[in-house]
């Protein structure tokens, strides 16, 4: 199975951009699948209707709550009714700029997995946590996953929080290392081999070393997912 190529829009590509998106990922990404492409949440239905079957819709974020008095945010429902099968939860900037913490993010993956969501839960070490990543990574995993029962539809992305944004890429060897240390690591808690997808700077000049890694299953783009040229010239060097 091709590997699973993420763009998280984060809060910049626009509606304006949504058809120029869809019309060149048309026309030039024949035959490419696993295209994932998650939008701010008042996006989705037009992304989700523009694009169809050529990518999949995801949201960036979702509230615990099935519903009730929590102004300005969204449930998993909303999410999903509205087009979206993926979400991102647990990205850094929710941890760090809105202060999620694991206990939340555990919340809000179990209500994402009861509505049928694809969950791709992010974690990782900021730069003065790098020499203890383990520790980070591991109270990150079991806390956002404690007592999930069916893990059949979560998928992990490790970003590591100084690589977001900053055009340091973590080396090849820390991928492998950090990737294997996460396999492991959910293998020996819940028995499964989940999916592991790197984020951090990926940009058409490095994903192809980066998709070609051993236990990279795929990849979580920012800044380089906003235009679709990039996009898709990082999907088609999973090849
Ligand atoms: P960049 O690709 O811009 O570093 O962002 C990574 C990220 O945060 C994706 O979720």
């Amino acid at each position: 199975m091709n590997k699973l190529i993420v763009a998280n829009w984060k809060m910049n590509n626009d509606f304006s951009d949504i058809p120029e998106f869809v019309k060149y990922v048309k026309k030039n990404a024949k035959g490419e699948d696993n295209l994932v492409v998650c939008v701010p949440s008042v996006m989705i239905k037009d992304f989700a209707d523009a694009s169809k079957k050529l990518m999949s819709t995801g949201a960036e974020n979702c509230h615990f709550a099935e519903k009730g008095a929590y102004t300005g945010e969204i449930s998993a429902k909303m999410v999903k009714s509205a087009g979206a099968s993926y979400v991102i939860l647990g990205h850094s900037e929710r941890r760090h700029i809105f202060n999620e913490n694991d206990e939340m993010i555990n919340k809000k993956i179990i209500s994402a997995l009861k509505e049928g969501l694809k969950v791709i839960f992010c974690v990782g070490e900021t730069l003065d946590e790098k020499s203890k990543y383990k520790s980070v990574i591991k109270t990150q995993i079991l806390g956002g996953l404690d007592g999930v029962a069916d893990l059949d539809n979560v998928i992990i992305a490790y970003e590591p929080v100084w690589a977001i944004g900053t055009g340091k890429v973590a080396t090849t060897a820390d991928i492998v290392k950090v990737h294997g240390y996460i396999k492991n690591l959910v293998s020996e808690n819940y028995g499964k081999n989940l999916p592991v997808l790197y984020g951090g700077s990926v940009k058409p000049s490095n994903s192809k070393e980066i998709l070609a890694l051993e236990n990279v299953d795929g990849v979580l783009i920012g800044g380089a997912s906003l235009k679709a040229e990039d996009y898709i010239a990082i999907a088609k060097s999973r090849n």
